[in-house]
């Protein structure tokens, strides 16, 4: 399907002539392939870009180190979500002055979120010089164009080019695992809380063409994928513009009809897009995991609006009550801001009750943290850092009490778990139920990327231990 957001085939096409006049160029430079290290930051949606970005990079003739020390260039793919994200980024920049230093050489690359703001791309501009190329979200798949603009005019590169957004499809993808696989089914945001950078980063919203995903699933299951997490900022709302039978209640139908021993994730749903339809289509689809992400970030109504979540507690208990209804079994995780602009203490004691409510199995918890452009920076903020801190605690303290009750209810039952690595301990692994509670039994290590039945013997709070049965 071509719609506005594609981008064209003969610009595609362009972009894989540069990826070979970037591997001729390597090749007539190096004897042995160079090397690239990529570092993600942020959320899986940009560790999925961060595939993506290897994916050239491999076609480029680059291959692939662990660390900076050694590698000819260095790709920084950023996050702008809270500002301890982007001070990390600034701190880790500064440190491979030295490298430069001894490989003059080395290719020194920005991208993502945090340079797709123009503000953090002047600051590269003017105070890292070092730093040769920085490119926004927007035209991440031009990266053959400017390596090669890099390696052949020795210049600095920056391009941080504003759009709504676009889709491209058919770029190389070179996964991180292989067992488990990052889909991205939607992109950028419309939603506009008050408090996030994620839609003046990532443009609006827009979905990927039906076909195009199931194809790519089709794929990573016949590779041998055991976990497909469908990705994006608000995945309720893909296809939200289409029929019924293309929307996200279909596509996770659709999904769990392909052939194949595998796990279906997604994240994130939105509150305020997520309808019974799609509390069905979970609960129906025996290959859907039974965790559901719905992040709530506020307990309280007035807090909620000024957030510009639209939707309310009353609405939000509603679909928690449906779905714990019609799937007993469903884990239940969010995101919650403390702090917000505003919030009194009064307020954050709704946030406490919701939680004690829903019982999540576990919660990513935030200090509301400025962003600069959007609404809630220039919000008038009373309440002092030290004290969100003091009502941090008190919720991650709630949160603790609850995981630990239900993770003591896991005791002597028996779970279906993708055993995921190695754990610490002498011949111990490590995996996660459907419900996204860490395991950890002895096991042979090529059990790895298997499911394998695991029986709770001793649960902790945050983790729980047991034996394959
Ligand atoms: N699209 C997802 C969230 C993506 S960002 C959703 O709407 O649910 C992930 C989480 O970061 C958010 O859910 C929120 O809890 C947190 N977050 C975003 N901006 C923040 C900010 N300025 N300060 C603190 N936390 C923030
Ligand atoms: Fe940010 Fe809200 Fe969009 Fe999530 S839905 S990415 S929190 S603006
Ligand atoms: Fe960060 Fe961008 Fe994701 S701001 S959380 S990397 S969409």
């Amino acid at each position: 399907m071509i719609d506005k957001f594609s981008v064209p085939q003969k610009e595609l096409d362009k972009q894989k002539e540069y990826a070979e006049m970037v591997r001729t160029v390597l090749s007539s430079r190096f004897t042995q392939a160079p090397k690239a290290f990529v570092h993600t930051y942020g959320c899986q949606g940009n560790v999925s870009d961060g595939e993506r970005l290897k994916g050239m990079l491999a076609e480029m003739g680059y291959e692939f180190t662990d660390t900076p020390e050694n590698a000819d260039l260095v790709l920084y793919n950023t996050c702008a979500i809270r500002e301890h994200a982007e001070d990390r980024v600034f701190g880790n920049v500064g440190a491979l002055k030295q490298y430069k230093k001894s490989n003059p050489d080395l290719i020194i690359a920005l991208c993502g979120c945090m340079t797709q703001q123009k503000s953090v791309a002047e600051i590269l501009k003017n105070s890292y010089p070092f730093v040769d190329l920085v490119f926004g979200t927007h035209v991440s798949y031009k990266l053959p164009e400017f390596i090669y603009k890099c390696l052949c005019t020795g210049k600095r590169v920056i391009d941080v080019t504003d759009s709504d957004g676009n889709i491209v499809e058919g770029i190389p993808v070179r996964r991180d695992g292989t067992f488990k696989a990052w889909i991205p089914i939607m992109y950028g945001c419309n939603n506009f809380c008050s408090y996030c950078i994620v839609p003046y980063v990532r443009g609006r919203e827009r979905s990927r063409d039906f076909d195009a995903v199931m194809n790519e699933v089709k794929e990573v299951v016949s590779q041998g994928y055991k976990e497909i997490t469908l990705l994006g900022q608000n995945v309720n709302s893909y296809n939200k513009d289409l029929p019924e039978e293309k929307r996200f209640p279909a596509l996770l139908r659709a999904i769990n009809e392909i052939e194949g021993d595998f796990i279906i994730r997604f994240m994130t749903s939105h509150p305020r897009d997520c309808t019974f339809e799609l509390l069905d289509a979970m609960a129906e689809c025996d290959k859907v995991a039974k965790h559901l992400h719905l992040p709530f970030q506020s307990g309280n109504d007035r807090v909620l609006k000024e957030m510009n979540r639209h939707y309310d507690r009353k609405r939000y208990l509603e679909l928690i009550e449906y779905a714990y209804k019609k799937m007993p079994e469903l884990s239940v995780t969010s995101d919650v801001i403390v702090g917000f602009p505003g919030e009194s203490y009064e307020e954050f004691k709704d946030t406490l009750s919701l939680i004690e409510r829903v019982k999540y199995t576990s919660l990513f918890t935030f200090i509301f943290s400025p962003r600069p452009g959007t609404k809630a920076y220039d919000m008038p903020d009373p309440v002092s850092r030290k004290e969100k801190g003091v009502w941090f605690k008190e919720l991650t303290d709630l949160q603790e009490r609850i995981a630990g009750e239900r993770t003591a209810l896991m005791k002597e039952r028996t779970y279906r778990v993708l055993v995921e690595g190695e754990a610490k301990g002498e011949g111990m692994l490590s995996g996660r139920t459907e419900g996204n509670v860490i395991i950890e039994f002895p096991g042979e290590k090529s059990l790895i990327g298997t499911f394998t039945d695991v029986k709770v013997t001793n649960p902790r709070t945050w983790i729980v231990y047991g034996e394959k049965v």
